[in-house]
């Protein structure tokens, strides 16, 4: 492991008093462009080889090796598309945003080098529709790469002309996942596709699309520039590479943090976060989906091992959500339901139903109704979404299930002491729970 500084937040200082946005000139006379330079020199096939090298796994959740991920796209079809992720509706997640605020630059080069080795003539950036801001500083930024060459411009060495545009969202959390996302770029309702086929072979208007989140494409000028083996310098053998970690909830500083990956949660907040306010509790490790790490779980290494060492689903966005021993964690849990409740696209039964009625159980038991049963139902709804493949159609309902199991698996005795009684007298239980 050699972490020995900022690589993606590298142009954005620390102190926010010296902060500021980024322009195209600012961008270049700090190094940026070059990397692209470098790839238009190089044979496309070259940089999928070097991507794949370098062991870069995907910033949006599921953990994809990115260049794999390229080489699934069918040979000699074309157009080709690339769809920006830049959805960030994960609840806890924010490094996105962050990067795009300062450094817009970083991701339109990622993307143009990604456009070059995929041969991909449309690239859109869907953006959370919420980030007003965020689109108009990418457009801006847009329109000043457009005048220095960097798109609408064939590919070297190909008939290719490349174009990127700023597609806005509608502010639905489903539309993050990916084919959704491709539904709703072609003015769709946000639903999810079943797959196969992959959006690799048909995606955005039945073309072969690649789907990429913004840090992942963000890392390609630093690999083109430092080669594959600095990247892999750096991590976990199986989790290489620097990582912005978006960090919440009771800490004395909350922000966005670069570190590599493997670094331990504690060292995370005592590095750059000014440690815990209070005393530690609990940790959602990346996003409200991937359930929660317990008390004695403080140190673990936040990388893409992470689900199958500390029983969670995963590392997904790594925006780490702290809290301490005053968190009300059956609340927590409630909040966290009534959003996939919220956000389920309704396609699937067991996502459908599942999600609204775990949101009325723990809403019966914030408001005292709950009864014995309801901690065993719980788990038994949860796994009826999420145990089995193909039982839903995208990862919705499986995050939701993990939240709701590992809250009741390393905290039960909160729930169980809020679940005293079998029945309780005088009252008729309301499903949805009364005025919560
Ligand atoms: C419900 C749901 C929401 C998602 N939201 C996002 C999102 O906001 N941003 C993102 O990059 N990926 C999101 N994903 C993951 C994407 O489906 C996809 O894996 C990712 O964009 C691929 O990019 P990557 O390989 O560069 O990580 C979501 C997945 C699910 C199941
Ligand atoms: S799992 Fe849920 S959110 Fe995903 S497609 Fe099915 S109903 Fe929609």
């Amino acid at each position: 492991m050699a972490f020995s500084g900022p690589v993606l937040l590298k142009r954005i200082p620390n102190d926010p008093q010296q902060r500021k946005l980024l322009r195209y000139a600012d961008y270049v006379a700090t190094g940026g462009y070059a990397s692209l330079k470098k790839a238009w020199g190089m044979p496309a096939e070259d940089i999928i080889k070097l991507v794949v090298d370098s062991g870069l796994r995907g910033r949006g959740g599921a953990g994809f090796p990115c260049g794999t991920k390229w080489t699934f796209l069918p040979k000699e079809s074309f157009p080709r598309y690339l769809a920006v992720n830049f959805d960030e509706s994960e609840p806890g997640t924010f490094k996105d945003r962050y990067l795009s605020d300062y450094d817009p630059h970083v991701l339109l080069e990622g993307i143009a080098i990604a456009g070059y080795a995929n041969k991909i003539s449309t690239s859109y950036i869907y953006i959370r529709g919420e980030y007003h801001k965020q689109a108009k500083i990418l457009e801006e930024a847009l329109l000043e790469a457009y005048a220095n060459g960097i798109f609408g411009q064939k590919h070297p060495g190909t008939d290719i002309v490349h174009n990127c545009y700023v597609h806005r969202g509608a502010g639905a959390y489903i539309c993050g996942e990916e084919t959704g996302l491709l539904e709703s770029l072609e003015g769709k309702r946000g639903w999810p596709r079943i797959k196969p086929p992959f959006p690799a072979v048909a995606g955005a208007f039945a073309k072969p699309t690649i789907i990429n989140n913004v840090e992942t494409l963000a890392c390609l000028p630093y690999i083109l520039e430092h080669g594959a083996a600095w990247f892999k310098s750096m991590g976990t053998p199986s989790s290489a590479g620097p990582k912005l970690f978006g960090v919440s909830g009771h800490v004395n500083r909350p922000g966005v943090y670069e570190d590599e990956l493997g670094i331990k949660m504690s060292t995370l907040i005592d590095k750059y976060c000014g440690g815990v306010k209070g005393k530690y509790r609990a940790a959602i490790p990346g996003g409200v989906s991937m359930g929660i790490l317990g008390t004695d779980q403080f140190d673990a290494q936040l990388d893409f091992d992470i689900g199958r060492k500390y029983n969670v689903l995963g590392l997904g966005t790594a925006g780490v959500i702290v809290m301490n021993d005053q968190t009300d964690l059956v609340v927590m849990l409630r909040n966290i339901v009534r959003f996939f409740a919220h956000e389920s696209c309704g396609q699937c039964t067991p996502c459908r139903e599942g999600t609204a009625w775990m949101h009325k159980m723990l809403s019966r038991i914030v408001a005292g109704y709950g009864t014995a049963k309801d901690f065993d139902l719980l788990l038994e709804v949860g796994l009826s979404m999420g145990s089995m493949p193909g039982t839903t159609i995208c990862g919705l309902a499986d995050g939701a299930n993990w939240a709701v199991k590992t809250f009741l698996q390393k905290f039960p005795e909160d729930f169980k002491k809020r679940l005293k009684r079998d029945v309780v007298p005088g009252v008729t239980l309301t499903p949805a729970g009364a005025a919560v």
